[in-house]
C-alpha cells in the first residue's frame, strides 16, 4: 500500500506525476469541470493541530472528486483515546483514504503501518509534503521550468523547510538555507537530505543575503511552529536578523516571496513584502487544492494498479 508520508519516499518521476495530475485537474477546474473521478469515496481527516488551508483544501478536493471528507479533531483524541493500531484498522474498515495532521511524525508512520488504505501526511513535526508539492506547482506556474534554479529558505529549519529541501533536491533545484547556527538541520537530517537527493545542490549559511542572492523564490515560515509556543520569546530574539523585508528582497529582484501561511506580519516577514508585488502567497495557498487532488488521484491509481 502506497502512502504519502514524506517526499523522500517518492521518486522524481512520482513527484512529477502527482504535479502533472494536479495541474491537469486544475485546468479542468478553471474550465468549470469538476471531474467526479471517485464518486462516494470517503476520506477521514484527523487533526491534532489547528488548520485552515489543509482542512479546506482536502475537504474541497474530495467533494470535487465526487466523494466526501470527515473532519475528526479533538473528539477522537488521536493517540490518546485508543491505540493508534486500533484507530488505523477501524478507519480502514470504513474510509478509502486517511489524511492526518499530527504532533508526532512517528504516530503517522505507525498509523500507516496498520492502515489498509492510503495515508497522507497533512503536517507533522518532521515534514509537510503537501505544502511543498503546492509550492513547486506555484513556482512552475510563475517561472516555468525550475530545473537548476535557486530556491532560498530564510528562517527556521522546520517541517516545511525539510519537505522543500527534499522536493528541490529531487527536482534538480538548488536549495539555499539561511538559518541561525543552533536552529539548522542536525547531521542526521542533513544526511537524509543528501541520501535522498544525492546530486542536489544544498547550501546552509547563517547569512540571509547570501541565501537569497540569484534566487527565484524566497521562502519563510513562522519562527514559532505549532507546539513550540514555550520557546516564543527566545526564538523571536534568535531569528530577528532573519526577517524577510524590503531590503532583503532588493537583493533578489526576480524572486517571488513565498510562505506556507499562516504568517506573522512584522516577525518573519514585513507587511510590504507579503502584500507586495513579489508575493505569491495567495495562488500558493490556492494550489494546495490542486496539488492535493494530484496526490489523492495518484494514490487511488496505485491501488487500482495493485488489483
Ligand atoms: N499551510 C498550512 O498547512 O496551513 P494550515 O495550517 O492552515 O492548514
Ligand atoms: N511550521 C509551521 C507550519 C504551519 C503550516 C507549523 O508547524 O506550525
Amino acid at each position: 500500500m502506497r502512502h504519502l508520508l514524506t517526499l523522500k519516499d517518492l521518486t522524481t518521476a512520482e513527484i512529477e506525476e502527482i504535479l502533472s495530475i494536479g495541474s491537469e485537474l486544475k485546468q479542468d477546474f478553471k474550465r468549470g469541470i469538476r471531474s467526479q473521478l471517485y464518486p462516494n469515496s470517503v476520506m477521514g481527516m484527523i487533526f491534532q493541530k489547528q488548520s485552515l488551508r489543509t482542512r479546506v483544501s482536502f475537504e474541497t478536493a474530495m467533494t470535487h472528486l465526487g466523494g466526501h471528507a470527515i473532519y475528526l479533531s479533538g473528539d477522537v483524541d488521536f493517540g490518546k483515546r485508543e491505540p493508534i493500531r486500533d484507530f488505523a484498522r477501524v478507519m480502514s474498515e470504513m474510509v478509502d483514504m486517511v489524511m492526518i495532521r499530527a504532533k508526532r511524525h512517528e504516530d503517522v508512520v505507525e498509523f500507516a503501518e496498520y492502515a489498509s488504505v492510503p495515508v497522507i501526511n497533512g503536517l507533522t513535526d518532521y515534514c509537510h509534503p503537501c505544502q511543498a508539492l503546492a509550492d513547486i506547482m506555484t513556482l512552475r506556474e510563475l517561472i516555468g521550468d525550475t530545473t537548476g534554479k535557486k530556491f532560498a529558505w530564510v528562517g527556521d529549519a522546520n517541517n516545511v523547510a525539510l519537505s522543500l529541501a527534499f522536493i528541490c533536491g529531487k527536482l534538480g533545484m538548488k536549495f539555499s538555507m539561511a538559518t541561525p547556527k543552533t536552529y539548522q538541520f542536525n547531521d542526521e537530517l542533513l544526511q537524509e537530505i543528501r541520501d535522498n537527493a544525492p546530486n542536489a545542490e544544498f547550501e546552509v549559511t547563517e547569512d540571509p543575503y547570501e541565501a537569497v542572492s540569484d534566487s527565484v523564490a524566497v521562502y519563510t515560515d513562522v519562527w514559532v511552529s505549532m507546539g513550540q509556543e514555550a520557546e516564543k520569546d527566545q526564538r523571536e530574539r534568535d531569528f530577528a536578523r532573519y526577517q524577510v523585508n524590503a531590503d532583503l528582497m532588493k537583493h533578489c529582484p526576480n524572486a517571488y516571496f513565498m510562505h506556507c501561511l499562516p504568517a506573522r506580519r512584522g516577525f518573519e516577514v514585513t507587511e510590504d513584502v507579503i502584500d507586495g508585488p513579489q508575493s505569491a502567497i495567495i495562488p500558493e495557498a490556492g494550489n494546495r487544492l490542486h496539488a492535493e487532488k494530484g496526490a489523492i488521484v495518484w494514490l487511488f491509481r496505485q491501488i487500482q494498479d495493485m488489483n
